[in-house]
């Protein structure tokens, strides 16, 4: 076991806090009140090679290891959730699953330029009835020659507008349960496609979610991902590393928090000497700093164990379950800390405590990652 970072994931670190600092801070309390997509910010990112982390350069990314992911999405995510979104969906939900199971054919067409930013990629598994309950897809696909004709609704889609290929899970085969749901790569622009109202939301404000609607959209067969049947597996197992990013957005919210409360405390005065100077601050300080290494040693742990070729559904729902809870916790002793200051826009833990509840929410549940880890302790 070794704690350091190597110099390559201290380069990454740098160039993601830099980043952070100079081009997602100026203007994130605007696009929040707004609720703007930080188009002009992912397109930045994309340029620095954000987008595509882990894929392989022959497929335009940038072949890196998903400790160095998770380390960016942490700088990323301590300023903007919404632009981390972005890039956790793109990277984990999208390009993973295409490179591993895409064909040659799919990686050329679909997973070069989404590695490289050039477009932006969407995962849509969730419906209006079918979100921790994800077997129960009403989406259906049937098969007419050489296409597949799909109709049905997705709900919550992030990069739901700004997207230009979206990864559809739908029924093929009602008789076979979840081994009867297949995943199809989907443009946009596609006849009887058509991205639905805009989700106006408590936090990740930036984030685009949207409904889509898809009405008799022909898909062609070629881009069915992997075998008929084989689409819900696939979902899972894209979620498993998902989940890997989600867990270190919600690190990077809770590092943000703490960073701006410790700076705080040591400016703002109360009873004739800086906050931290008060038993009451320095053990919320402390409490926070505590919970964050923890949750920061369980992400790197799910990163390390995927980047060995480990199983790591397991540690990835505990990163993430872990992760969230401290998100929610940290950012809402940040808010306490800053006193008046904390409950308005300026001084940005209260977006961050907005932000941090859609950690506990999205890529499963908390009470979801609860029934993954617990099936595998009792397997
Ligand atoms: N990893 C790999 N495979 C898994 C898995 C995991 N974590 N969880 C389930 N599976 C597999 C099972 O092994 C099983 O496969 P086989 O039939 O081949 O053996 C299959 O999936 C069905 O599993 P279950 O019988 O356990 O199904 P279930 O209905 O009882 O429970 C669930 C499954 C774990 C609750 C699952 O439905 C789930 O994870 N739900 C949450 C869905 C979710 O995370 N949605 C997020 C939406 S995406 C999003 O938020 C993206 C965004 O835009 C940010």
């Amino acid at each position: 076991m070794n704690f350091q970072l190597t110099e390559e994931h201290l380069a990454v670190q740098e160039a993601a806090r830099e980043f952070a600092q100079k081009e997602l801070l100026p203007g994130v309390i605007d696009r929040d009140i707004e609720a703007r997509f930080p188009a002009e910010q992912v397109q930045k990112m994309a340029e620095l090679g954000f987008l595509g982390m882990m894929v392989d350069p022959n497929y335009h990314g940038g072949g890196m290891d998903t400790l160095s992911y998770v380390i960016a999405m942490e700088e990323l995510s301590k300023i903007d959730a919404s632009a981390s979104v972005a890039m956790s969906v793109n990277n984990s939900l999208v390009c993973w699953g295409l490179e591993k199971y895409g064909t040659e054919q799919q990686k050329e067409n679909y997973l070069k330029p989404l590695a490289s930013g050039q477009i932006l990629g969407a995962f849509c598994l969730s419906e209006p009835e079918a979100g921790s309950d994800a077997t129960s897809q009403r989406t259906e696909a049937v098969r007419e020659g050489n296409f597949y004709i799909l109709n049905g609704t997705k709900n919550w889609i992030t990069n739901g507008s700004s997207a230009s290929v979206y990864l559809v899970i739908a029924q093929t085969d009602h008789s076979k349960g979840h081994k009867g749901i297949s995943a199809f790569i989907v443009e946009k622009g596609w006849d009887g496609f058509v991205i639905g109202k805009k989700e106006d939301k408590m936090g990740i404000r930036g984030s685009d979610t949207h409904s889509l609607m898809f009405t008799d959209v022909k898909v062609p067969v070629e881009n069915r991902i992997g075998e008929e049947g084989f689409g819900f597996n696939f979902a899972m197992e894209t979620l498993n590393g998902g989940r890997i990013g989600i867990a270190a957005q919600a690190l990077g919210i809770a590092a943000g928090a703490y960073e701006f409360s410790l700076a705080y405390s040591k400016e703002r005065k109360a009873f004739g000497k800086p906050i931290s100077q008060h038993q009451a601050i320095q053990f919320k300080l402390a409490d926070m700093a505590t919970q964050i290494e923890a949750a920061r040693l369980l992400v790197y742990k799910a990163a390390v164990l995927k980047d060995q070729g480990e199983d790591y559904a397991h540690a990835s729902a505990m990163a993430k379950l872990y992760a969230s809870e401290v998100a929610m916790n940290v950012t809402t002793e940040a808010v306490q800390i800053h006193g008046g200051y904390g409950y308005v826009r300026e001084y940005h833990v209260e977006r961050l405590m907005r932000d941090a509840k859609i950690t506990q929410i999205y890529e499963g549940t908390s009470e979801i990652q609860k029934i993954v880890i617990s099936r595998s302790l009792l397997r």
